[in-house]
């Protein structure tokens, strides 16, 4: 198991080091059009049951630059426009680092500790929403911790939840599995999708977003 798992973290590193760090530029309109649809925040206007929870970091990052809307959000909106549904961004208290290699340090740090990092704002009522998406970056080949902390800040007894993430290389990394474990109670459907951050911020990227929702029945 523990070999399993060095092995993993090894192959990690290699598609961090193949395909180099940085190196391509953010589409500024993707993100004005992004900021614009999860700015509306709906949470208490429509009368949707779906709810699209994220967690998203902007700054450096991996393989797009420097962002002001982190790739997850981006497929946020996509999911939020096709849906009319309500959104909720998972927005930490203490801002992740905005430098990529210093991000990486507090996340090391945060798995190491088990940490549970506390969310800036509440949602006023969760019971009202029969389906979630919930949406992340793979972090370490792991869920980012403090979506941890939404799991366990709200009672998703009961209710759908569907993940998705975004990765460079990773794909889901079994984290669709790790909710289901860790949602018992909840119905989690583990047919997610992952995708590339990089490809999220393009038209193909919302292309496979909307295709997903298709299949799932929306
Ligand atoms: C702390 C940290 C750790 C990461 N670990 C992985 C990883 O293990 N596997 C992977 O494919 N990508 C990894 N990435 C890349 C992100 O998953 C990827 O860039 C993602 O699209 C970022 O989403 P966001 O812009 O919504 O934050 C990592 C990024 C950060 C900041």
């Amino acid at each position: 198991m523990k070999k399993e798992f060095l092995l993993s973290i090894l192959v990690i590193l290699g598609i961090f080091i193949l395909t180099g760090c940085g190196s391509n530029k953010a589409n500024p309109e993707t993100e004005k059009t992004a900021n614009d649809i999860l700015n509306n925040q709906t949470e208490t206007k429509s009368d949707s049951k779906v709810l699209i929870v994220y967690f998203s970091r902007t700054g450096e990052n991996y393989n797009v630059g420097n962002v002001e809307v982190g790739n997850t959000a981006i497929m946020a909106s996509y999911m939020k426009e096709y849906l009319n549904a309500d959104s909720f961004e998972i927005v930490p208290v203490k801002k992740y680092p905005d430098s990529y290699d210093e991000c990486l340090k507090v996340a090391t740090k945060e798995k190491e500790e088990d940490a549970r990092p506390a969310i800036e704002s509440k949602l006023d009522d969760i019971s009202k929403y029969d389906t979630i998406f919930i949406g992340y970056p793979i972090w370490w080949g792991e869920i980012p911790q403090i979506v941890y902390t939404f799991m366990e800040e709200y009672d998703l007894s009961g209710k759908n939840i569907i993940p998705f993430n975004t990765h460079e290389g990773s794909g889901d990394a079994g984290t669709y599995n790790t909710i289901k474990n860790k949602l018992s109670k909840s119905n989690v459907n583990t047919n997610g999708l992952a995708l590339q951050g990089k490809v999220a911020r393009t038209d193909e990227g919302k292309e496979e977003t909307i295709n997903w929702l298709k299949e799932l029945g929306y």
